[in-house]
């Protein structure tokens, strides 16, 4: 099914649709790399009322952004988030935090409009660089690939009890993937 979709700045009434995508999208995506429990433990409404507080005032830390994909119907089809790099990388001023869309909304371009929209955000907040970390067994590395991230760096990683591994991928000029964009904002 193809969904027309939006892409805009989140606002707090974002909140449980964020939360839902986070969960069906987490639980789609990670069995068999983060532990069964941890999945079917992920609570909506835990994760809305994060998002509700991160989404208001000043719950996001200063230079952060979150940005939804909106369908015709007004549901939220996926989110992404982007800011400061956090992880000490050297060489790399900003980081894609997040990119999640349910599994009805990947394949038709979504993911490539969000990490355009996130490239323009921290190229307008004056960063010209940006990495991603990724768990290395999470096949949408290569999404990241293709669009232009170049393999930086692996390290260990616990989370919810397991031992992981992640891999860095980044960008040392984000212009071009902020020009990927070039379709309009509304529709499309
Ligand atoms: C990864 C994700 C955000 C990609 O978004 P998407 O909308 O499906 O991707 P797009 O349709 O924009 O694809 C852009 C390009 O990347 C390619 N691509 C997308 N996913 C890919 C994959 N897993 N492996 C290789 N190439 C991929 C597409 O074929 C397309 O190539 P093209 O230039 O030839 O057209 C999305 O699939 C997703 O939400 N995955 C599950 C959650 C996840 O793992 N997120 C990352 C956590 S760090």
């Amino acid at each position: 099914m193809h969904f027309a979709s939006l892409i805009r700045p989140a606002t707090p009434a974002d909140a449980a649709g964020i939360a839902h995508v986070h969960v069906e999208s987490w639980r789609s995506t990670y069995p068999g790399m983060l532990p069964d429990g941890y999945l079917v433990g992920l609570s909506a409404a835990t994760h809305e009322k994060r998002w509700r507080g991160l989404l208001s005032g000043a719950g996001l830390p200063r230079g952060r952004r979150t940005f939804v994909a909106q369908g015709p119907d007004g549901g939220i089809l996926g989110f992404a988030s982007c800011g400061p790099q956090r992880t000490g990388l050297p060489g790399f001023g900003g980081e894609f935090y997040a990119l999640y869309l349910l599994d009805q909304a990947q394949g038709q371009g979504v993911g490539r409009r969000f990490l355009a929209a996130m490239a323009q955000h921290l190229l307008a907040a004056g960063t010209r660089t940006a990495l991603v970390w990724v768990l290395r067994d999470n096949p949408s590395r290569y999404f990241y690939e293709r669009l232009g991230g170049d393999l930086l760096a692996e390290q260990p990683i616990s989370f919810a009890g397991a031992r992981l591994r992640e891999v860095a991928y980044g960008w040392t000029d984000l212009v071009p993937l902020a020009r990927l964009a070039a379709d309009p904002p509304v529709g499309g």
